[in-house]
């Protein structure tokens, strides 16, 4: 018999768009609501009372004051990256020279991919996060191990071979017709099967040719209902080489555009740095912006502004981008958000950054129709949050005159203590 479960506690519930429509009628709070879980899907939402009456045979998991969230849906990261975050000192070009591309040539050892691919999936779980849009390494058998992880625990994972075939050390390079071949056999073995989704992954224009953007833009086209995972605009230094390599293109993002790597089911990183043209194009196709605080602030890149280029409808969505990102934690990455935010005098409510952190990134990766949301019918990815996790977020809650005051303490100063159960696909970690 399929396995009935009830957690009740305070659920939050989203009925919109929290950065276009007002957030106060787009998020709200039930202070005791319930989400019955049937297998690995919500089967209700509601009052605890009504769906405890309706369902005596469920098991109950009382959380009490604590927020029942959708679980967090991190949209750019570096899984390979996990065992050298926080690497000092340098900044974007030389950090990829000197710290990541050693890193990632690691991962031509098959064994060690798939202990880090677990390892990350592990770490990243105990930080409430339950979806990854990552990167691989330029090796196929790297991608297929976070979706081997992800199976084996029940998880959606949307990964993609990273593609380069210039300007990075001989062991990290295919060619154009490799990055097309095996990408095109990682996309028939995994995309759609199961929780598997593929994103086809130019790494960024500096370490791709023309011919292999173009060949990737081929294989999209075949492709369409894949996503695209790229890098755009991150350091100024970056953009003066792209405008180097690229002199004929129009801008960045042009760079793209220009070899059929523009459309909506594209993902750009970072998106800080960037010109009129591409907020216009990148609001025009509805591409979707990744915005990675924590690494804007750790490599030294900028701040994006998030709330100008939400207002212009471009879908927005959060991300660590780990090892580039300093945590694994999406809850430091909506602290850090809010932090980029009010440097452009635009804070952001913490109804707005959880709904970034869960059903706007999910938006991006056009799985909104699944994840992100408590939702019946959604998969039972679902993170419970202690709100009084540490003495000092407690001693702060005390003082707080409603729950979004309570809620923004913890977004602002929490971490993986705040964590108190990760669900996936209706499982907890200790049943995987
Ligand atoms: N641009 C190209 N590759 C990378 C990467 O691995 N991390 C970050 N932060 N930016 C990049
Ligand atoms: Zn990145």
């Amino acid at each position: 018999m399929t396995q009935k479960t009830l957690l009740t506690g305070q659920t939050l519930l989203f009925s919109g768009d929290p950065l276009v429509l007002p957030w106060e009628d787009c998020v709200h709070v039930d202070s005791s609501g319930g989400v019955l879980l049937l297998g690995d899907r919500i089967a209700a939402v509601g009052p605890a009372e009504g769906l405890r009456e309706a369902h005596p045979e469920a098991t109950e998991f009382m959380y009490g004051d604590n927020l029942i969230c959708p679980g967090f849906v991190d949209a750019h990261v570096h899984f390979p990256q996990t065992a050298m975050i926080a690497s000092w000192g340098k900044r974007l070009i030389d950090w990829l020279q000197t710290y990541t591309f050693p890193e990632e040539i690691r991962l031509s050892d098959p064994y060690w991919a798939a202990e880090l691919a677990a390892r990350y999936l592990d770490l990243t779980r105990a930080h409430g996060t339950t979806t990854v849009a990552s990167f691989a390494t330029i090796h196929p058998h790297s991608a297929a191990a976070l979706f081997e992880a992800g199976a084996a625990r029940g998880q959606c994972i949307v990964t993609g071979k990273t593609c380069m075939d210039r300007n990075a050390p001989e062991a990290l390079l295919d060619t154009a017709q490799s990055a097309y071949d095996d990408s095109k056999t990682l996309i028939e073995a995994w995309h759609g099967h199961g929780r598997a989704r593929y994103a086809i992954t130019p790494r960024f224009s500096p370490t791709s040719t023309p011919d292999q953007l173009s060949a990737l833009g081929a294989l999209w086209a075949e492709y369409p209902d894949c996503l695209m995972q790229t890098h755009l605009s991150e350091q100024p230094d970056e953009v003066a080489w792209v405008r180097e390599l690229f002199p004929q293109a129009r801008d960045y993002l042009d760079t793209y555009e220009a070899h059929g790597l523009l459309g909506p089911r594209g993902l750009y990183g970072h998106a800080i740095h960037l010109e009129p043209r591409e907020i216009d194009r990148l609001a025009d196709v509805q591409g979707a912006a990744i915005h990675c605080p924590t690494s804007n602030a750790f490599i030294g890149s900028g701040r994006m502004n998030l709330p100008a280029l939400a207002e212009r409808g471009i879908p927005v969505g959060l991300a660590t981008d780990t090892g580039g990102g300093s945590s694994f934690s999406m809850l430091r990455t909506m602290a850090a958000a809010y932090e980029a935010a009010q440097h452009h005098g635009r804070p952001l409510h913490a109804a707005q950054l959880i709904w970034l952190a869960t059903a706007g990134s999910a938006r991006t990766l056009h799985l909104q129709d699944e994840i992100g949301s408590l939702r019946r019918g959604y998969f039972a990815d679902i993170t419970v949050l202690d709100l009084k996790s540490t003495p000092d977020i407690a001693q702060r809650a005390n003082r707080a005159h409603d729950i979004w005051e309570d809620i923004f303490t913890t977004v602002m100063m929490g971490d993986d203590r705040a964590v108190r159960a990760t669900w996936i696909a209706g499982r907890q970690a200790d049943e995987v």
